[in-house]
């Protein structure tokens, strides 16, 4: 699959303004800030696809990118665990994001980002644990892994996949960073395999 040959197709605010369920897609999910849009930059290597900011809260859609092969798209989703939005704004997202997990039938998996430095919040936990349930695999990228030395990042790395060896199969981790670009051909191999129409 060619990631590059990515655009822009629509964004969403409900899953009633979904592209047609059909195909094959992966939504990248995580915290705000967690770095969801960059990494979707780093996989297509475009630098301007998703709209990335130092303030968290900048995605608030589901934004829907389509590859070479129209069957196949990739989704970056509004971060959660985001304080600076009214409560009703929050409870907004919540329902229209629990919405889009539990319905869309062409989601294949789940890229869950975390900040490598706070991994496995509560919020990160429940999305694991509801993948898991589900029997959505879910591939965690624990990102910005160069805020760390070599070293330290993979001791944490470690350390996350010991917590999840109950979830063995369906959950796996790898490090990730779009500032040195680390990790690509890992996550592109495994989006391949998840993207089968
Ligand atoms: P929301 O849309 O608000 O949910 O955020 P997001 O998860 O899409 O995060 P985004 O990609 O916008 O990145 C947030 C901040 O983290 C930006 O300032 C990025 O430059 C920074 N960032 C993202 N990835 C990395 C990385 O690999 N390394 C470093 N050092 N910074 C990163
Ligand atoms: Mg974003």
């Amino acid at each position: 699959i060619n990631f590059h040959s990515a655009r822009f197709l629509k964004s969403a605010a409900r899953l009633d303004q979904c592209p047609e369920d059909t195909g094959a897609e992966v939504a990248f999910a995580g915290r705000s800030n967690a770095g969801k849009s960059s990494a979707l930059n780093t996989l297509t290597r475009q630098n301007k696809l998703a709209r990335t900011s130092k303030t968290p809260g900048r995605t608030q859609l589901i934004n829907f990118f389509v590859l070479n092969d129209p069957a196949f798209r990739i989704v970056d989703l509004p971060g959660y665990g985001f304080a600076k939005v009214s409560k009703e704004t929050k409870k907004d997202w919540d329902y229209h994001l629990e919405q889009y997990l539990q319905e869309r039938k062409s989601l294949q998996g789940l890229i869950l980002l975390m900040d490598i430095r706070h991994p496995l919040t509560e919020f990160d936990q429940e999305m694991v644990e509801w993948a898991y349930e589900s029997g959505l695999p879910c591939h965690i990228l624990l990102t910005k892994a160069d805020k760390l030395k070599f070293g330290a990042a993979k001791t944490q790395l470690l350390k996350v996949q010991k917590e999840l060896t109950r979830h063995r199969e369906l959950v796996t981790v790898q490090l990730f960073s779009s500032l040195k670009k680390q990790g690509i051909d890992e996550l592109s191999e495994l989006l391949s395999q998840w993207l089968v129409p």
